[in-house]
């Protein structure tokens, strides 16, 4: 069935050079910082949710991870991520086309140990949907494993791409994850698109039990 979320994300790589995109990072600095915070064995589960053709995967790549999943909506944006990093290298790479909220292929993956979201769980403003979204870390995610989320900031903007986001703190963050989750480190970045414009951000770090 079309999905009218996958055209739009479709039409935004698919119109635009990836290093205009208003999210792009040459070096994703906070994240590769957080996920190295985590210490895991460079064997373990690592995901990324919506990671587009972000420049992640490719630095964790380079950093000696092995056993890497990337997860998007859109398949223009994994297609263009794949030939960024070679055929070689995209062999290596888990790929996921899905839909967070509708879940399927990723509730087969076991025990991953770190789950990564950078601008996409600031998407869901729905209840339901950010309540697949905590069952899904709730069931698949190890013991021990490691969120790292990455949101709008409260005094961040309002839309993302033109689509309406729900901006967070570390402490509704925490909110939202509950008990089961600690957070063990957050940080604010102000992020600089290529248009200039600045976009505050929430990163925080949580472990699971
Ligand atoms: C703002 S971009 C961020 C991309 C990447 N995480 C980064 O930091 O460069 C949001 C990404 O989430 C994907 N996305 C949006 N909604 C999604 C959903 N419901 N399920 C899976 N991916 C989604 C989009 O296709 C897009 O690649």
């Amino acid at each position: 069935m079309p999905s009218p979320l996958k055209n739009h994300w479709d039409e935004k790589y698919a119109s635009t050079p990836l290093t205009q995109l208003g999210w792009y990072e040459a070096q994703p600095q906070p994240s590769i910082q957080l996920i190295e915070n985590c210490a895991i064995p460079r064997q373990a589960t690592i995901i990324d949710i919506g990671s587009g053709a972000s420049t992640l995967i490719s630095r964790l790549l380079e950093l000696g991870y092995q056993n890497l999943y990337a997860l998007d909506i859109s398949p223009i944006a994994l297609e263009k991520a794949k030939t960024s990093l070679g055929t070689e290298q995209a062999a290596r790479i888990h790929w996921l086309e899905e839909d967070i909220t509708q879940p399927s292929a990723i509730l087969q993956i076991p025990n991953i140990a770190i789950w990564h979201d950078r601008a996409v769980f600031h998407f869901l403003t729905e209840n339901h949907e950010r309540e697949i979204y905590r069952e899904i870390l709730q069931k698949n995610i190890k013991p021990g494993g490691f969120i790292i989320l990455a949101a709008f900031a409260l005094n961040g903007a309002t839309k993302c791409s033109g689509l309406p986001v729900q901006r967070y703190s570390a402490q509704s963050l925490c909110e939202f994850l509950g008990a089961g989750f600690t957070l063990l480190e957050s940080l604010d970045f102000t992020y600089q698109m290529p248009s200039g414009d600045l976009r505050p951000y929430v990163y925080t770090r949580f472990q699971k039990g």
